[in-house]
């Protein structure tokens, strides 16, 4: 069964009250996405393999721990994904970052795939699936079938703000993948908004309305 890792790291919780105040505006809502998703990163690599290795400080010679070249993917869902990725590479610069497009359809809620651009070297990566929102779950359930439709094994799965019923949604289609979330509020309302959520994530990300 998938676990659920709330980070409640003061400076997550602090950067993410500013995040979800409406007098934000776009250039610090960006900065402020960017910024928590470095500190998600620190957490959520936490278990990368380390291997030991030799080398020569001023004083001696001494084994030393590197990690141990895993192969390592980042998938931001479209378009509110996009601004969590630069954060993450701070800490893992290597990471192939590959898109998967979605939208949620307004009157229906459910998702609508329209792009697919994945590293080509699928199956042997580790994924870390980004979108700050996860709010029915319908968004994330069909990105990571689309991901394990094309060789996808090892995912997890990250974003800002979930809503209860998005997290039951995923854990339920898939678990095998974890989920790490800054914070769980407290429900969706009649229009599939998470409260008290952040309003539209891409819109205030981008400007757009
Ligand atoms: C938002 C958000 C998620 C999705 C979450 O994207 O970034 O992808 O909604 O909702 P769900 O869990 O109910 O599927 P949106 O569809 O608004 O597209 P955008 O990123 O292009 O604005
Ligand atoms: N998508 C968003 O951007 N915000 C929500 O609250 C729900 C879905």
């Amino acid at each position: 069964m998938a676990k659920v890792y709330v980070f409640d790291h003061p400076l997550i919780q602090h950067k993410l009250t500013y995040i979800r105040e409406t007098k934000t505006g776009t250039k610090e809502f960006r900065e402020l996405v960017d910024e928590v998703a470095t500190l998600m990163a620190f957490e959520i690599t936490r278990d990368l393999p380390l291997e030991e290795i030799e080398i020569e400080t001023p004083v001696c010679t001494t084994k030393s721990q590197v990690l141990s070249g895993k192969k390592l993917g980042i998938i931001p869902i479209l378009r509110a994904g996009i601004g969590m990725v630069d954060g993450i590479l701070k800490l893992i610069p290597a990471a192939k970052v590959g898109h998967i497009g979605l939208y949620r359809d307004p009157k229906t809620l459910k998702p609508v795939e329209y792009y697919v651009k994945l590293p080509s070297d699928v199956e042997e990566r580790e994924f870390i699936v980004v979108d700050p929102m996860l709010a029915t779950g319908g968004s994330a359930v069909e990105a990571i079938n689309s991901l394990k439709n094309r060789g996808g094994k090892n995912i997890k799965f990250m974003c800002l703000i979930a809503a209860p019923e998005g997290v039951e949604a995923l854990k339920e289609a898939h678990p095998d993948v974890d989920i790490y979330i800054a914070a769980l509020d407290e429900k969706l309302n009649e229009k599939g908004y998470i409260v008290p959520g952040l309003g539209d994530a891409g819109d205030r990300l981008f400007g757009t309305k």
